[in-house]
């Protein structure tokens, strides 16, 4: 099975969520099962290219591309990473920005150019692919490119299409214009017609249409993206593509996120010596200036801070949680409201509460495994890395029953058998407060019970072994 594997991250030439670990880990997942596997990438100013060692592939002076008439000149560079090649396009016009994704005026040009560019070099390279396998928006107009500009070339005649949809509200949209910009033709874009939606040309719903196959990153998300709810305005497209719909839940790169491997913490641990757990949480607490007492439950934080991680949540509940035997390390990168939001409550509770703003690698892991339990109250969440990584680790999720959170944490309550953490139902501040309290309940009355969800969540498996197969038989039944 030959795949292309097109992304606008992939750790760790280029992160900002959980697309780059899936990225990077998927990829190796499907080597292991004997898939021959390319990731095609832009070439980002921030990579390394000495420290990945990337070497040119293709004429030395590079390639020239035409879309809509106009030229654009790029490189392809790669490297190997284990095993599997990875393809970079250079073309600083476009990739030398300060972060990987901006608001500049020509960010649909540069993922357009990209996918283009990533085809081109398919032939470039003599990698005829079964299939394409593109991520989000930004590769999401594949489909539509190949039919409209590829496909008569032999090259590229039978090549099938897989979308996997990571995160429903980030759908590409631009003005009309955006249509001749990606060399698609105009007499497609009217109100209600393929390319359109409010007003808007739609990168992800163009590629919901024309792509042979559509997937989630959880069952749930696959289900939950069919309603008006969640479907961010693309549930009437998605219903008519309900048949070819499906959700393969993400795995975790453990020889990454491993408490007993993992080289950012001062101490390892596993299942049997779970007490060396508490080195790292003083650690922690010591790098976040705040004081260690082992009845405080200590909650962390790590994500980008958007709208759909759902801190505004906390609004109502901070005073109440912060007057208990409660403490809250938190690690976000992204909107600078949330600053403001909790440096009250620092000057309010010093000692209690630490804000870390930024992205930082070492620290994300610091939290996950000094944590005593890990909150993520999200308004929807397509699948979640961080609520496995913390099961990994022995730290208890408390999650809204939301998309991957819903499909792999268990309430204690709902299911003394199997509750791995703690679930709520609505996103409304009280029920949230509810399950903090039963955690702290139990963090503090019952060390047993405690120590058993601690363990359970530990030893499930959540590899991408199981997952990568899913893909494969996926890419099967697709080229059927
Ligand atoms: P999303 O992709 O929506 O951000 P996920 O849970 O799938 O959510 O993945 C988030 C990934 O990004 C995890 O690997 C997490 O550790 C990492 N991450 C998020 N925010 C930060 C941050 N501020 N610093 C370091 N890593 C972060
Ligand atoms: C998105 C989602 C997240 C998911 C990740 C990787 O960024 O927000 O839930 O885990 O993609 O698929």
């Amino acid at each position: 099975m030959k795949i292309a594997f097109l992304t606008a991250e992939c750790e760790p030439y280029a992160k900002t969520g959980g697309l780059g670990d899936v990225s990077s880990a998927l990829p190796v997942a499907l080597t292991n099962l004997g898939c021959d596997i390319r990731v095609f990438l832009p070439l980002y100013k921030q990579i390394d290219t000495g420290k990945f060692k990337l070497k040119k592939a293709g004429k030395p002076e590079g390639y020239d591309i035409k879309i809509n008439n106009l030229s654009h000149h790029f490189n392809l560079y790669t490297t190997e990473k284990e095993k599997v090649e990875i393809y970079f396009i250079d073309c600083p016009e476009y990739y030398h920005r300060d972060s990987i994704y901006t608001n500049d005026a020509d960010e649909d040009e540069r993922f357009i150019f990209f996918q283009y560019a990533a085809l081109t070099s398919l032939e470039i390279i003599g990698f005829q692919p079964d299939i394409i396998h593109c991520n989000d928006w930004q590769s999401a107009l594949v489909p539509e490119i190949l039919n409209i500009n590829f496909r008569k070339n032999k090259f590229y005649g039978n090549i099938k299409t897989l979308l996997t949809i990571h995160n429903l509200a980030y759908q590409g949209t631009f003005k009309k214009e955006t249509t001749l910009k990606a060399g698609l033709p105009i007499e497609k874009f009217f109100p209600g017609g393929p390319y359109e939606l409010y007003g808007n040309f739609n990168f992800l719903k163009i590629g919901i249409e024309y792509v042979d196959s559509i997937n989630t990153v959880s069952q749930r998300y696959s289900e939950e993206i069919l309603t008006k709810e969640y479907g961010a305005g693309l549930e009437g497209v998605l219903e008519t593509r309900k048949n070819v719909l499906s959700g393969i839940l993400n795995g975790i790169d453990t020889k990454e996120w491993s408490p007993e491997v993992d080289n950012y913490l001062p101490v390892n641990y596993n299942y049997d010596t779970l007490n060396l757990k508490s080195e790292v949480k003083k650690e922690l607490l010591k790098r976040s200036h705040l004081n260690y007492n082992s009845e405080n439950l200590l909650i962390g934080m790590v994500s980008r801070f958007v709208w759909q991680k759902g801190y505004d949540i906390l609004n109502d509940i901070m005073d109440e949680i912060l007057s208990e035997n409660i403490e809250m390390i938190i690690l976000g990168d992204g909107d600078k409201k949330y600053l403001d939001f909790f440096q009250k409550y620092i000057d309010k509770y010093p000692g209690k509460i630490c804000l870390h703003y930024g992205y930082n690698n070492e620290l994300a892991h610091l939290i996950t495994a000094g944590s005593d339990a890990f909150l993520m109250p999200s308004r929807y969440e397509p699948c979640g890395l961080n609520q496995m990584y913390s099961l990994r680790y022995g730290t208890l999720p408390i999650v809204r029953k939301t998309g991957g959170l819903a499909d792999t944490v268990t309430d204690i309550t709902e299911d003394e058998k199997k509750g791995n953490g703690f679930v709520f139902e609505n996103f409304v501040p009280i029920e949230l407060m509810n399950k903090i309290y039963t955690a702290q309940d139990i963090f503090k009355n019952d060390k047993a019970k405690w120590k058993i969800m601690q363990k359970r969540g530990m030893e499930m498996d959540f590899t991408w072994n199981n997952s990568a197969e899913k893909y494969l038989r996926l890419y099967k039944s697709i080229i059927k």
